[in-house]
């Protein structure tokens, strides 16, 4: 099924200009710093990228800004991020529109984009009043052991085309409250709904009377991310994106003994048991495995279903994939967009051909669609592929709508297949029996981040914490206690006796 008619790309660049518009952003042209449009695959407006001066002239703006803002009391620092989230709220169609025509998400899904960093602004808000440390014990008399937490430092926060404006908001809500500054390097497919945000929160910044260095954007391609990564003044870089560009930030941190938080690849497997509700299970894989075209972190990108369900199953997602509305992601009853480009396509019609070549076989879907109406875009039917191992092409992530599909015998070996893959983001099972549910989610069962019993592997909420294990990168972001990835912590010993009695009974004068 083709939804309607794609809008042109004159339609999308008055689109975009008009939303820029309301939010106070205006585009500066003429720049050699493409901002395009994956719905047509073209040109929208050409920006101007960031010099290596302007990453410098940034880098210590923000660590000037970090000296007044980490002795900001916390509550006043929430401040900022009340107003930013009251900002987003006004402004969420115009944001989602960006959403749509950088990132191609359909409109429910980049509503929900906006409405994530609306909800994460009120959970930091609180959190400005919950950084909370702990009063230890002392087996001293007249001691008192706490643990302390304070501000860390300049955070750089490099995000990734998929979720193009809510990632940055997990970080730079969370970071701002805090009490560090922030430097954003978003991805180089974005940059409108970057802008944005940034014009939005350096409103914030003015009304609240925080200082505008609070937050710096930095427009640019691969080199500027190389910058933050190798400058010791930046005591935090939060890096979203492949496992590839994982392995070169962490260790690049990790030798001027910065910190990284790293939130990489996924190759995420939902199984479905024989007692597994099928009308939820197909709704929660469809949404999974489909929804944004396959473009999340957590897509479902395996489904590991037990032998005597799997024909059963198999026709249900058949008929529910033919039937999936591809085409504008403007359209109301469109629920796939386009991949991001037609490079992702030929990823994806690689990992098939490869995939077909060690036997797999496709059921369904698997054609590209539109490309005579845009032939510089990527629309493509989400497919659906029956793989009778898991072979390297399985263990590895495409990013792109490919669920393959494996048969199980016994939960073990449905679990031991689960986690036989390098990467550790998502997981989830579909089943009505209480002990397999809990088995999955014993130190037993998934070995991932994140693993859910009869919903699918996406869609988190900003509640819990989010990122996963092994190749993922074991970064924590957003709710719990992700907190403390942003700020340090120090041990206080404090003696209020006249003695000076030393720890472990030592004594020494
Ligand atoms: C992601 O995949 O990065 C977003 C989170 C989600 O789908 O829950």
């Amino acid at each position: 099924m083709t939804s309607t008619a794609l809008p042109t790309t004159d339609d999308l660049r008055a689109r975009a200009r008009a939303a820029l518009g309301n939010i106070g952003v205006d585009v500066a042209e003429g720049g050699g710093f493409p901002a395009r449009t994956p719905l047509t695959g073209e040109h929208l407006f050409g920006l101007t990228a960031a010099t290596e001066a302007d990453t410098e002239d940034a880098v210590a703006a923000s660590c000037a800004a970090f000296v007044i803002w980490r002795t900001t009391p916390a509550p006043r620092r929430g401040e900022l991020v009340r107003r930013l989230g009251e900002l987003l709220r006004e402004h969420k169609g115009d944001l989602a529109d960006l959403v749509t025509i950088e990132a191609g998400k359909i409109r429910s899904e980049a509503l929900g984009e906006i409405q994530e960093m609306i909800d994460i602004c009120h959970f930091a808000v609180g959190l400005s009043r919950q950084l909370y440390g702990r009063t230890i014990a002392s087996e001293r008399p007249g001691h008192r052991l706490a643990e302390t937490w304070h501000p860390l430092g300049v955070v750089a926060v490099i995000s990734a085309f998929n979720f193009p404006a809510a990632v940055w908001s997990w970080n730079t809500a969370v970071a701002l409250v805090c009490g560090d500054t922030v430097i954003w390097k978003p991805s180089e497919l974005t940059p409108l709904i970057s802008l944005a945000c940034d014009h939005l929160l350096a409103r914030a910044a003015e009304e609240v009377g925080a200082p505008r260095d609070v937050h710096r954007l930095l427009l640019g391609d691969r080199a500027v991310g190389e910058r933050l990564v190798d400058d010791r003044r930046i005591a935090l870089v939060s890096a979203t994106g492949s496992t590839r560009m994982g392995r070169e930030v962490g260790p690049r941190v990790a030798a001027r003994f910065g910190r990284s938080l790293l939130e990489l690849g996924g190759n995420n497997a939902a199984i479905v048991t024989p007692s597994a509700d099928l009308d939820l299970a197909v709704q929660g894989i469809v949404f999974a495995a489909a929804g944004t075209a396959g473009q999340r972190c957590t897509t479902l990108r395996r489904l590991i279903v037990h032998r005597d369900i799997a024909d059963t199953l198999i026709e249900r997602l058949t008929a529910a994939y033919e039937r999936l509305p591809i085409g504008n992601p403007f359209d109301d009853t469109t629920l796939v967009g386009p991949l991001i480009s037609t490079t992702a396509l030929d990823t994806m019609h690689g990992a098939l051909a490869r995939v077909r070549a060690q036997g797999g076989k496709i059921l369904a879907g698997g054609n590209r669609r539109l490309a005579e109406a845009a032939p510089a875009a990527a629309y493509t039917e989400p497919v659906l592929v029956h793989v009778g191992e898991q072979t390297d092409v399985v263990r590895e992530e495409t990013f792109a709508p490919i669920l393959y599909v494996l048969a199980y015998d016994t939960l073990d070996e449905a679990i031991a297949l689960h986690n036989d893959v390098p990467q550790g983001l998502s997981s989830s099972i579909f089943t009505r029996d209480q002990r397999e549910a809990e088995v999955f989610l014993s130190a037993a069962g998934s070995d991932c981040g994140i693993a859910n019993v009869n919903i699918g592997t996406s869609g988190a909420e900003i509640g819990g914490a989010f990122g996963g294990e092994k190749d993922t990168g074991g970064g924590r972001e957003s709710g719990s206690d992700a907190w403390k990835s942003y700020m340090r912590s120090a041990t206080n010993t404090i003696n209020y006796s006249t003695g000076l009695p030393l720890a472990q009974g030592v004594s020494f004068l």
